[in-house]
Order: C-alpha cells, then sequence, then structure tokens
C-alpha cells in the first residue's frame, strides 16, 4: 500500500522503515507537516501517516479524500488534532498507537519533577562557568510529600507508583477510575487534589473537559509553591494564568513538555531565527521552569513500537486481518 508520511523526521524514517522490512509497503517520507498547503503531496495515496502536530481538520479531511486517501494512520495515542466527525462521515479510517510505551513519558514526567526540584539544569551551567554556589539550588525531600494525578490511564498510573517508589502519598482524580490502580491511589475530588498536593502531574487527554483545566480558578485553589508538571497536552493548561501563578510565587516550580501553541514551534530548529511568540518566550525566562519540546515519548522503545504497531494497522487496513487500532 502506498503511504505518504508527514512530519517524517530522520528517525521516524529509521525506525518505520526498519518497522516496513518484511511489509514492502512503499512508504514516501515528508519533512513537512500537513496542512491544507501540503496535503496535495498526498495525491494518490491511499493512506496517510501522520504525527501530533499534523493538523486533521475538516478541510485537511476533505482534500486528503478528494486526493484518494481512505486511512489516516496516527503516529500517536492522543487524537485531538484529527476531526474524527468528518472522517466517519468521509468513509475514511482513522487508526493510532493507542500505548506504545506509557514507560517513556510516565519517566519524563519523574525526569521533570526531579530536576525542577534540585534544579540540575542551572547546576550544569553553574559548575561550567565555574560557579560552585549552591544558593538558590534548594530543593525539597519528595518523601512525605504528597503528588496529584490528573489522568490514571496507562502513563499516570506508571507515574503513580515510580512516585509512590520515593515515598510519597498519592492522590488522583479521574472521572473513570482505574481498576488497575493499586490501592495506595486514593481518588479524590480535584478540588481536594488541587488544595493538597505539593506536586501536580498532568496525565488527562485535551477534551472540551480538560480544556485549561488548569486556569486562574485552579491555581488559586493549589498550594502556594506547587510544582506543576505537564506531559498530557498543552491546553490543559492555560499559559497566561500559569505565567501570572509564576509571577505571584504561588506556583514554584513549572515543568512542561507540551505547549498549547506547540505547532509553530515544536520539533524544528528554529534557533536561527526570531521566535515571536512572547507568551513562549516569557516562560523562558523564569529560573524556576523548564520546558522540553514535546520529546516525553522519544525513547528506543516507543519509537519501535510505533513503528510497529503504524505496520500493522497500515497491513491489517490493507488485508482485512489483524488488529486494526481504530478510531473511526
Ligand atoms: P489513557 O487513555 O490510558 O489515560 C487517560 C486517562 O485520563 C483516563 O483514565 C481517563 O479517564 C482520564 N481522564 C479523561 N478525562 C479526564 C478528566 N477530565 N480529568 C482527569 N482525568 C481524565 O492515556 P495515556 O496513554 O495515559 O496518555 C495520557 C495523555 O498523555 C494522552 O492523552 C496524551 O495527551 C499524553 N501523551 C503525551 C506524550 C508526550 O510525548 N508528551 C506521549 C503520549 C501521550
Amino acid at each position: 500500500m502506498r503511504i505518504a508520511v508527514f512530519s517524517a523526521k530522520p528517525y521516524d524514517q529509521t525506525f518505520l522503515t526498519l518497522a516496513n522490512e518484511d511489509k514492502h509497503h512503499e512508504l514516501s517520507f515528508f519533512d513537512v507537516r500537513l496542512t491544507a498547503d501540503t496535503a496535495l503531496l498526498a495525491r494518490g495515496y491511499e493512506g496517510v501517516c501522520v504525527f501530533v502536530n499534523d493538523h486533521l481538520d475538516t478541510s485537511v479531511l476533505h482534500l486528503l479524500h478528494g486526493n484518494g486517501t481512505r486511512l489516516v494512520a496516527l503516529r500517536s495515542a492522543g487524537f485531538n488534532h484529527v476531526d474524527l466527525a468528518t472522517a466517519e462521515q468521509l468513509g475514511m479510517t482513522v487508526v493510532r498507537v493507542p500505548a506504545y510505551s506509557p514507560h517513556a513519558v510516565a519517566e519524563h514526567a519523574v525526569a521533570l519533577v526531579l530536576s525542577l526540584n534540585r534544579m540540575t539544569y542551572r547546576a550544569y551551567n553553574r559548575v561550567r562557568e565555574g560557579n560552585f554556589s549552591l544558593d538558590g539550588l534548594l530543593g525539597f525531600d519528595l518523601h512525605g510529600k504528597t503528588v496529584g494525578v490528573i489522568g490514571t490511564g496507562n502513563i499516570g498510573l506508571i507515574f503513580a507508583d515510580i512516585m509512590h517508589g520515593f515515598g510519597c502519598r498519592i492522590l488522583a482524580s479521574d472521572p473513570f477510575p482505574n481498576p488497575d490502580a493499586k490501592a495506595f491511589i486514593e481518588y479524590v475530588p480535584r478540588e481536594t487534589l488541587f488544595a493538597d498536593a505539593d506536586i501536580i502531574s498532568l496525565h488527562c487527554p485535551l477534551t472540551p473537559d480538560t480544556d485549561h483545566l488548569i486556569n486562574e480558578k485552579a491555581i488559586d485553589q493549589m498550594k502556594p509553591g506547587v510544582m506543576l508538571i505537564n506531559t498530557g497536552r498543552g491546553r490543559v493548561v492555560d499559559t497566561q494564568a500559569v505565567i501570572a501563578g509564576l509571577k505571584s510565587g504561588k506556583i514554584g516550580r513549572l515543568g512542561l513538555d507540551v505547549y498549547e501553541e506547540e505547532e509553530q514551534l515544536f520539533f524544528e530548529d528554529l534557533s536561527q531565527g526570531v521566535i515571536d511568540d512572547d507568551q513562549f518566550m516569557r516562560l523562558t525566562t523564569f529560573h524556576n521552569v523548564l520546558i522540553t519540546g514535546h520529546q516525553a515519548f522519544f525513547t528506543d522503545e516507543a519509537l519501535t513500537n510505533i513503528a510497529e504497531t503504524t505496520l500493522e494497522n497500515i497491513d491489517a487496513f490493507e488485508s482485512g486481518n489483524g488488529t486494526l487500532h481504530r478510531l473511526v
């Protein structure tokens, strides 16, 4: 089957090519994001394969459908970037990779917690400059602290497990408590979690209910100096509100792997140009903010699983046999 692979970085090409070795689909790699302007590249391809910042809104889906595309294969678990209702209307099949390595994302969230707590990113620069002062690097013991986990699916449960290993008390909020949650996880109302947690980590998907879930009102309810971690989706956090929270000191430390306007920034080398997102640039000025560019998923294991499941999806669509991780 002919597949146009969008947002194809060198690492995507490597892992997808390897997973395709015994399957022999025709994969064409395009470095560009899929937009209304680039959809023409997919003309004549029965399938497209896309990542999180490829925006499949109504107009893009209509263009793809007009090109002859019938299959949209997401290389992600999240699908908030696809208009599923339109895809269904057009009779297009949308598949995803439901879980590729929840460990990768959970462990990255923990990396943000540890780095922010002990300010290792500041210490790294200081030591390289011969500055061995400890002033400004004061952390706290994780042992005995309360961690709030919002969203206890695949990733949230693993994050909770690791933090419990440090000796933390674990509170959780989820409209659908997970039957696999271990006994140490205390499900509480969201307000209780906000009020009691020293560290809050977001592991819910982006939905109308979670859109700007962390807003001014939520931040007001949190403990002074709270640490907030977001490896979920950018729009779960209202950036303006967290900037205000950082300025007032209410938010003591902020770790982000996702950002609400990341589509314009992440996955590209913009270091030769001028970044005109003032909100993002403001975030980078705080010493107690650590941002990574949507790299939580980026492990060898995760990329292998993403590539293999994507190729299995394509196989199953073409042959009508096997597991199709279908959204519509
Ligand atoms: P999952 O589907 O296993 O779990 C999501 C959980 O969130 C479910 O238990 C669900 O009931 C819960 N949830 C839904 N609405 C909620 C709400 N209003 N409040 C609290 N909880 C709510 O998903 P998984 O695999 O654990 O992934 C979680 C999210 O992590 C994904 O949706 C995606 O946005 C993000 N992600 C980020 C990556 C990265 O590289 N930064 C990579 C992979 C996923």
